[in-house]
């Protein structure tokens, strides 16, 4: 059978050549596990070397703790006393106002809100009083009187010069409460950038509710438990805006603002304000309309009267009572208000202060109250004032 020899042979043929492709197939795929098994173990070699890197640099990083020279492991060394990194009290307030964030990364930091309601500490909600100042705070006495008592329920941040120190004891609520600050030229943007600066370092505080701005020539006209239940009670802000149809209003208004900002939504009102949390969150979180009047409120147009009581009065206008709890006397005229010194304080006026007949809306009623602080005081009117306090204001 040819054939079928032939079919054999054909088969036997076949046999070897698969035997000898089988026989090749082993060694490739033996050549080729050897070769994947070389470049993995040197990969697995690299790989475990980088590890114990970065294990050793991580041990040698947290056993170095407290003795790192480097300044920016604070942060570390804290942590390694405290022994709880992630600890609340961390979280709800830096005990240290100084940090090195940029204005960037500071608003970014402060205009986080959590999203659960209920807070897991008793949280006491505190008034924080921001200074806006260029150097000494000559009232400092009176103030410190008025906060005698009250520890639990304020907090104090003070924007002066760029590492300018408070002259106060530490037992003073002034002592190291000056934060990370920079120039300022009266009239221009950066004063509005202070301003922002105040309110975002005074929100990593999450038990400060309400914050006011004040000036070194501020002065307070009510007891602090009288401030602090008007200022917390209250279900809305206090930041003057109105419509000024002058050149000192509308005037300053620039068509460069459209689409953006039409010149009905202008508006104008103090720089001293007054803010709850939620307004607050929301100015440090605008970058739009900030820039806008950033490039186009240049004098004589003044940021620091025209951004917040506009940007309010757009967005956030039912959070406002539009008025504010400063007094202020404009009534002479020009760029300055009338300031007081020691032969003007008498009873008569602090109490004119007080109470001058004229209600005032709060909440859904009327009040005598309206206003809690007042300016401008100049140094000499210290002493009366002093003199003064127990017997008219009450602290
Ligand atoms: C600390 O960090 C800043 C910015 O992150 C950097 O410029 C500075 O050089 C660092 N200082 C040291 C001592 O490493
Ligand atoms: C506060 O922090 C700064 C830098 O962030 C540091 O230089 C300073 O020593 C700290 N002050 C205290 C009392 O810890
Ligand atoms: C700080 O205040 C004290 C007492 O009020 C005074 O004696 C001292 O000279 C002041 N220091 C500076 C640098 O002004
Ligand atoms: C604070 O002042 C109010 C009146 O303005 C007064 O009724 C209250 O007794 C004063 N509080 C204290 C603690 O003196
Ligand atoms: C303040 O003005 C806004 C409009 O910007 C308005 O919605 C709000 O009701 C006003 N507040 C009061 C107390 O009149
Ligand atoms: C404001 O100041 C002017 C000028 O000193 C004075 O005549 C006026 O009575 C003051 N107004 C108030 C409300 O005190
Ligand atoms: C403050 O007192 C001085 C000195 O008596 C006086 O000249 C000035 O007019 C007074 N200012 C006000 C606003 O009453
Ligand atoms: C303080 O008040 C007393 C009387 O109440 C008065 O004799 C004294 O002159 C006042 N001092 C100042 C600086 O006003």
């Amino acid at each position: 059978m040819p054939r079928s020899r032939n079919e054999k042979d054909e088969i036997e043929k076949y046999m070897g050549l698969s035997k000898l492709a089988q026989v090749l197939s082993f060694l490739v795929v033996f050549v080729a596990g050897v070769v994947l098994g070389l470049v993995m173990s040197s990969h697995i070699n690299q790989h475990f070397v980088s590890k114990t890197e970065v294990y050793s640099f991580i041990n040698h990083f947290s056993t170095d703790g407290p003795g790192v020279k480097d300044e920016n492991c604070t942060i570390v060394r804290d942590c390694g006393k405290a022994e709880d990194c992630l600890s609340m009290n961390a979280l709800l307030r830096p005990k240290n106002l100084t940090h090195r964030l940029s204005d960037n990364e500071l608003f970014w930091r402060a205009s986080m809100v959590p999203q659960k309601e209920e807070y897991p500490y008793k949280r006491v909600p505190k008034v924080a009083f921001m200074f806006l100042t260029r150097g000494a705070l000559p009232l400092l006495p009176l103030w410190e009187r008025l906060f005698r008592g009250h520890e639990k329920l304020f907090s104090i941040y003070v924007h002066a010069l760029p590492g300018y120190k408070l002259n106060v004891s530490t037992t003073s609520p002034f002592h190291r409460r000056e934060i990370p600050s920079q120039h300022v030229s009266w009239g221009t943007v950066t004063l509005a950038d202070a301003e922002r600066r105040l309110l975002a370092n005074a929100l990593l505080d999450f038990s400060n509710e309400r914050f006011v701005l004040l000036s070194e020539s501020c002065i307070p006209v009510y007891n602090f438990s009288t401030i602090y239940n008007y200022l917390i009670g209250s279900t809305q802000s206090f930041v003057q805006a109105y419509d000024e149809p002058t050149r000192y209003g509308r005037g300053r208004y620039s068509r460069r603002m459209l689409p953006d900002i039409k010149l009905y939504q202008w508006r104008k009102g103090s720089q001293w304000f007054e803010l709850n949390r939620a307004l607050a969150v929301y100015i440090v979180s605008d970058t739009k309309y900030y820039t806008l009047f950033k490039k186009y409120c240049l004098p004589a147009c003044y940021p620091d009267e025209h951004y917040l009581p506009t940007y309010i009065n757009m967005f956030h206008g039912p959070l406002n009572s539009n008025r504010t709890v400063t007094w202020v006397n404009w009534s002479i005229g020009g760029p300055h208000p009338v300031t007081y010194g020691e032969a003007n304080v008498t009873v008569d006026f602090i109490q004119a202060i007080r109470n001058n007949g004229t209600p005032c809306q709060y909440n859904t009623q009327t009040t005598s109250i309206c206003y809690l602080f007042a300016r401008k005081f100049a140094p000499s009117a210290l002493e009366p004032l002093l003199n003064l306090s127990s017997s008219v204001m009450k602290f």
